[in-house]
């Protein structure tokens, strides 16, 4: 028989052990704005046109460049971590739509590398020279570089031998403006360009995590928001966490059974949904997002926003999204977002096909809905943000 002190140390202990390794990350969210908004820098960085490989097929995720990037110019969550030894900070978008770690290269004289921090690997006692070339494209631009090996600090857990990229080209606007100077990726390692180990991948390995799990809360302006890495963050939510088995492993992607538009349904066949914590807005196939901005009542701008009087929002319905067979709702106020005292409706119409229809889930439908990502049962877990 234990001691009724001993049990009560016990039972004080074991919480503590465990929250031991449980790393949060706080992010820190731009405040959207809608001047000057192709220089706006937009998040989106997801990967377009990637080695999209499951376990037995092959696909190339082959998209054109249609999006404007004006329509991703809302807000963008961006985390810090450091790269080597002593440590070099960085500002990383925290990407749930791709898979690789890269920073900009001391090498680098493209403009968006002037304009963020660089990484030296002359200045870290850890660095660890690979130099194999790479190259990665996202909705937002692309990348050139070669690969090195440093130790990456992430929340305070230190991940040895980190195989990432150093960016010697950087192309696009977005990236040039970016208020990050790099991206984290943290979809799965079969969309890893150059097959490299993805960072929360080696923080498994190297026993950094309890748990192949992390969960992401965005917040607002003030409060960006946090990933949580080992772990749930159980004050985020209420309610229950409702999980949703990935259906290919590549993005977080689920399968999108249902869209419902003021109470009618559209059946969806062979859809899948990314979840992805870079794109703003919901991207929609082209003529969904007709439908659905013109029963709104929004009208395109100058820019290609769709745009709609502030004051109709509390008159516009639900919509709700039905993943593996769950249904979750957004109201007008969620997916139309008053910039500055314009309104703009968050469907975006791309049309964008991997072996069938693919719409991407961002940053709208994330701040109402907190979420999980468990690589040990391969399944996105919803539950309502707090
Ligand atoms: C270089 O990086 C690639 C990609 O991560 C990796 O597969 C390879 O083993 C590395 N080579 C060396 C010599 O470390």
């Amino acid at each position: 028989m234990v001691p009724t002190t001993m049990k009560l140390i016990c039972a004080i202990l074991l919480p503590v052990v465990f929250a031991a390794r449980v790393h949060r990350i706080k992010l820190n969210k731009l405040p959207a704005a809608n001047h000057n908004s192709e220089l706006e820098a937009s998040g989106s960085g997801f990967l377009v046109d990637g080695h999209y490989r499951t376990d037995d097929d092959l696909f190339w995720a082959q998209r054109g460049h249609g999006v404007p990037l004006t329509n991703f110019m809302n807000g963008q969550y961006y985390a810090e971590i450091q790269l080597g030894t002593p440590p070099q900070t960085f500002k990383v978008l925290l990407d749930t739509g791709s898979s690789n770690l890269w920073v900009p290269s001391a090498g680098c004289t493209s403009v968006p590398c002037q304009l963020h921090t660089k990484y030296i690997s002359s200045k870290s006692t850890s660095y660890k020279a690979n130099g194999s070339t790479i190259a990665i494209k996202y909705e937002l631009g692309s990348i050139e570089g070669f690969v090195s090996n440093d130790m990456l600090d992430i929340g305070g857990l230190k991940i040895h031998n980190q195989d990432f990229v150093e960016a010697t080209k950087e192309n696009g606007l977005t990236l040039a403006f970016a208020k990050f100077d790099g991206i984290l990726g943290l979809a799965y390692n079969t969309i890893s360009a150059n097959r490299i180990v993805p960072p929360f991948y080696n923080m498994i390995a190297q026993g950094l995590v309890d748990k192949p799990v992390f969960s992401v809360r965005l917040g607002s302006d003030d409060d960006g928001g946090e990933v949580t890495l080992g772990g749930i963050d159980e004050g985020a939510y209420t309610g229950t966490i409702q999980y949703v088995p990935v259906r290919r492993r590549g993005y977080w992607e689920v399968a999108f059974d249902v869209f419902t538009f003021d109470g009618e349904n559209l059946d969806l066949e062979n859809t899948g949904a990314i979840i992805d914590t870079s794109t703003s807005f919901i991207i929609v196939p082209v003529d969904v997002a007709e439908m659905v901005n013109a029963q709104i009542g929004a009208r395109k701008s100058w820019n290609g926003q769709y745009v709609v009087q502030c004051d109709r929002i509390s008159s516009l319905p639900d919509v709700s999204f039905t993943f593996g067979g769950k249904r979750f709702p957004l109201a007008a106020s969620d997916y139309i977002l008053d910039v500055q005292g314009i309104c703009i409706s968050s469907f975006v119409g791309t049309d964008i096909d991997v072996g069938g229809p693919l719409w991407v889930i961002g940053d709208v439908f994330l701040r109402k809905y907190f979420t999980v990502y468990d690589l040990g049962r391969n399944a996105v877990g919803f539950a309502t943000a707090k």
